[in-house]
């Protein structure tokens, strides 16, 4: 798949792009189809909300689910982010994120290039995220918010938040956000027609199977998910194989440590048998539960 120049344009000017439907609701249901069995499993590798059963994320599927492994791979996600990126790439972490339905808890406002640095010492930005919904989204399931632009502000100040959520995330203070969307056109309003016109807040919405690039700067969040439909959604963190991480100080089903680059499929890939390597469908090795606080320790 070739992104246009006005492609281009948009996604240095807004830091993302949103391809509504790209997956057919056949490939997505292949997908889909795995989330219960790869949920129930209690293991490290899903986080579930505070206090709560619901699963939160699900790290590393593409390791032990074929599926999953397929999708990894795939050219309409793949090609995009290394025609943008100029690079060969490799997965640096991989999610199924579940905001289930009632109990879905928020995503404070982040840059995923934030965490990115201060834990793992990924040298600079060229990295990308990937988010493909495996559920409709509608403005009622806790959809993905951005600041349209911000990630051209580059790294902000962000603080290490180790308790609002089960999951620790480097967040943007409220003043720092308030900032951002005004300059990014406010809260928005509404045209002669009483349609809503937003401003400085996005939230793409659209059918199971939709994707968005988004820069790895670009400032996001979600809010909680009250409604009676789940928002499961897959999110995969592509890095150019020259800005692979340099510190291990995260568990590796969190922050991959294998920097071969990713070599695509055909593109029918998730509808027909494909041979992929499942390294940990017998268990995660305890090799990647080993972490290091210094930049290389553990390196192969
Ligand atoms: C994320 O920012 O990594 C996840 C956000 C979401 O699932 O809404
Ligand atoms: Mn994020």
């Amino acid at each position: 798949m070739k992104l246009t120049a006005a492609q281009h344009e948009q996604f240095e000017r807004d830091g993302y792009l949103f391809f509504p439907g790209l997956f057919s609701a056949d490939e997505t249901r292949t997908l889909t189809a795995e989330v219960p069995q790869i949920y129930s499993r209690r293991e490290p590798f899903n986080v579930r909300e505070k206090g709560k059963d619901a699963v939160r994320t699900n790290f590393a599927a593409h390791l032990y689910s074929a599926p999953f492994a397929k999708l990894a791979r795939h050219p309409r996600m793949v090609e995009p982010v290394q025609e943008l990126l100029g690079e060969a790439l490799y997965m640096h972490q991989f999610k199924i994120n579940g905001k289930m339905a009632f109990e879905g808890d928020v995503w404070q406002w982040h840059q995923d290039y934030g965490t990115w640095l201060n834990d793992d010492a990924m040298p600079t930005e060229r990295a990308m995220n990937v988010a493909i919904f495996l559920d409709d989204v509608t403005d009622f399931n806790g959809p993905l918010m951005f600041i349209p632009g911000s990630h051209r502000k580059g790294v902000v100040d962000a603080k290490h938040d180790l308790t609002t959520t089960s999951y620790p995330l480097w967040t943007v203070d409220n003043d720092l956000i308030a900032q951002l969307v005004e300059r990014a056109g406010g809260k928005g309003g509404f045209d002669a027609e009483g349609r809503f016109v937003p401003g400085g807040i996005v939230a793409p919405k659209g059918p199971a199977g939709s994707m968005i690039l988004f820069h790895s700067c670009l400032v996001h969040a979600s809010g909680s998910n009250l409604s009676p439909y789940n928002r499961v959604s897959v999110y995969l963190s592509l890095c150019a194989v020259s800005n692979h991480i340099r510190r291990f100080k995260r568990p590796e089903f969190i922050a991959h440590r294998d920097f071969t680059p990713i070599e695509c499929l055909p593109d029918d890939c998730l509808l027909k048998p494909c041979p992929v390597a499942l390294p940990w469908k017998d268990g995660v090795p305890a090799s990647a539960l080993q972490t290091s606080p210094d930049a290389m320790k553990l390196a192969a």
